[in-house]
């Protein structure tokens, strides 16, 4: 029995040393000092979250370059809660978990250079990064950035844009135009439409974008629904509230009218019985 238990609790360890060997974590970089951990160059794939240590809120910087990162975790930085610097570029992530970096309320640069970033239009993306500094986007496919995913960033000073290839029609009109509110230089320049394509940016000055041609953002379209759907509502609750009045009346009348005609008979009966 007992040689059976330490069987299997042997086998449990080798199952975890395995893991542990393959594991796409933290626990596979480089620390210096409280403050830094360094990943750059180290193949991670996919990495995930694990329950780290309490000592990790002290890391200010994170460098994940160079590691091969086609996947992240949503809550992979969760513990990391101090992070001013994230550095991770030169990978292959094509899409960011819109939780990534919510509990970063601190960091300060984010690069995300030579990636495969193609759209980036999840306004809770950047939530927290009222603090941002730097931004860094170069190097990726990005073909749309929505306005909504940089407004949160109230502090940004630099973000580069450069070498991406923009679709440069209305629906990005309003980031040009959030940019350049905020003096932001981001080298942004056109792949498409074709008339455009190598022209900077700049170019969607030109064009006539009027309110229609703009996306409708879900609270502007949502509250004119919202308005028509109680008013559907309550008037449909006044139908109902006069359909049951309408009834109540009905039967009360029906029920004297049958309560007189059997008490009619009733005495008809009686005086039949009398004679
Ligand atoms: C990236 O990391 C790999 C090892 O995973 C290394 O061989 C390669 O030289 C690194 N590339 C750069 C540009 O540092
Ligand atoms: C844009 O390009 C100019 C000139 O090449 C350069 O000085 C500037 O730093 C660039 N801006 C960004 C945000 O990369
Ligand atoms: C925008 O409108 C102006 C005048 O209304 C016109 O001259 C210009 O050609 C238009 N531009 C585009 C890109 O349609």
């Amino acid at each position: 029995m007992t040689k059976r238990k330490r069987a299997t609790e042997l086998i449990w360890i080798w199952i975890m040393l395995v893991i542990s060997a393959s594991d796409n974590s933290f626990y596979s970089c480089k620390r210096y000092l409280k403050f830094s951990l360094d990943c750059s160059n180290i193949y991670l794939g996919i990495l995930k979250a694990r329950p780290y240590p309490e000592e990790y809120t002290t890391f200010s910087d994170i460098s994940l370059k160079n590691t091969s990162l086609i996947g992240l975790e949503g809550n992979v930085f969760d513990k990391m809660t101090n992070l001013k610097s994230l550095y991770m570029s030169n990978n292959m992530l094509e899409t960011l978990n819109y939780r990534l970096f919510s509990k970063l309320k601190y960091l300060m640069h984010l690069d995300l250079r030579n990636n495969r970033l193609i759209i980036l239009n999840d306004r809770r993306l950047f939530k927290s990064q009222r603090t941002l500094l730097h931004l860094l986007l170069a190097y990726n496919k990005l073909t749309l950035l929505d306005m909504t995913v940089l407004s949160p960033m109230k502090s940004l000073k630099v973000l580069d844009l450069s070498n991406n290839p923009f679709v440069c029609e209305c629906q990005l009109h309003l980031t040009f135009l959030w940019c350049e509110r905020r003096l932001l230089e981001t080298n942004a320049t056109c792949q498409f439409p074709d008339l455009y394509a190598g022209s900077p940016w700049t170019v969607l000055e030109l064009q006539n974008c009027t309110e229609s041609h703009l996306p409708v953002t879900s609270s502007q379209s949502t509250s004119p629904a919202i308005v028509s759907d109680s008013t559907f509502l309550f008037s449909g609750i006044c139908v109902i509230v006069l359909l049951m009045c309408v009834c109540l009346a009905v039967s009360v009348f029906c029920w004297r009218k049958f309560h007189k005609i059997t008490f009619r008979s009733h005495e008809v009966y009686s005086n039949l019985r009398h004679m």
